[in-house]
């Protein structure tokens, strides 16, 4: 049994997409439209954690993702705690310890974002039984809410995955985006999924992930109903892997001319933070294709999702008075 799964098959934890049971992630996309629902109210709070605590834990800097984890536990009536893990790290305190204490201040939920892959699940085997553990990305492992908010985009401006081409473009090496979404698109049922990148930014795993390899750009994007650009990540990068930025956006970066062999109607999408004139260029990221900033409102209501999922709370539990 998976940490993240509990013996009713119900969501405990969200570390991974990877092994999820279709049924589970279409679970998730439903529950997020029902608070997308909510969120185009005048009033967008809803009481379903009210009393709760949820405790954002970063190591690793973050924009839209911490944001929109405290947005969502607050327009679910949760109490927030950010943690500024840089200071209470230099005084030498283990990761365990600092767990330890902030669980005695009766914390429901740890949203982790960590450099080192893995360390959200260390977290989910050492929290308090009840106590829940959402993976807000690590190391080169999984960003699995990052991957279901593209989901939620894609079927909102796509519908059904069935038809779909999906290709992801760029730097898939070091990208815990890109393994999250393979396994979301292919549990969902997407008809292709593609990597294109250079052989330098394929992992060594690439032809067990569950996508068609390209290594050309106009091959990859042929017929693609939706093209995702990746951000290079220098900062995971040993040694050099590409010539340069420039000669990187001669080849694989994505401007409105190379999305001539798409498909005419295919959405463009990037999880952020963007670098313009490398991987992708304004025109485009700013252009009629772009879903960009979708992708970053789509991700309150999937967080909004699974907090309340893996807390057993369900959108239609009865509110207490207020
Ligand atoms: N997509 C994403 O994870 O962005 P942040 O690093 O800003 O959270």
């Amino acid at each position: 049994m998976s940490v993240q799964i509990d013996a009713q098959g119900d969501l405990r934890h969200f570390l991974t997409t990877e092994g999820l049971d279709p049924r589970l992630l279409g679970r998730i996309l439903d529950t997020a439209e029902s608070f997308a629902g909510v969120l185009g109210k005048s009033v967008k709070t809803v009481p379903l954690l009210r009393g709760r605590t949820v405790v954002n834990l970063f190591f690793e800097s973050s924009t839209r993702t911490r944001t929109t984890f405290e947005l969502a536990a607050k327009r679910l009536s949760a109490d927030v705690l950010n943690i500024a893990v840089d200071t209470t790290t230099t005084k030498g305190e283990s990761l365990l310890d600092m767990l330890r204490n902030l669980q005695a201040m009766q914390a429901d939920m740890f949203v982790v974002r960590h450099h080192q892959s893995g360390a959200a699940e260390y977290f989910a085997r050492h929290v308090d039984p009840g106590v829940a553990v959402l993976n807000a990305g690590d190391g080169w492992h999984a960003h699995p809410t990052q991957a279901m908010l593209d989901a939620f985009t894609i079927r909102r401006h796509k519908g059904a995955f069935e038809p779909l081409r999906i290709a992801i473009v760029g730097d898939i090496r070091h990208s815990r985006v890109a393994r999250s979404q393979i396994h979301a698109f292919n549990a969902l049922g997407a008809g292709e999924v593609r990597v294109i990148a250079p052989d330098t930014l394929l992992p060594a795993d690439v032809d067990t992930l569950g996508a068609q390899v390209y290594s050309d750009l106009n091959a990859g994007l042929r017929d693609a109903d939706v093209v995702i650009a990746l951000r290079l990540q220098r900062e995971r990068m040993q040694g050099a892997l590409l010539p340069g930025e420039s000669e990187y956006f001669r080849h694989y970066g994505l401007t409105e001319s190379r999305l001539r062999g798409a498909h005419p109607d295919a959405i463009v999408m990037h999880p952020g933070p963007i670098n313009r004139g490398v991987e992708i260029d304004s025109a485009l990221a700013d252009g009629p294709r772009s879903v960009i900033l979708d992708q970053v409102t789509n991700g309150i209501a999937v967080r909004m999702a699974v907090m309340t999922m893996v807390l057993g709370v369900r959108p239609d539990t009865p509110r207490e008075a207020s």
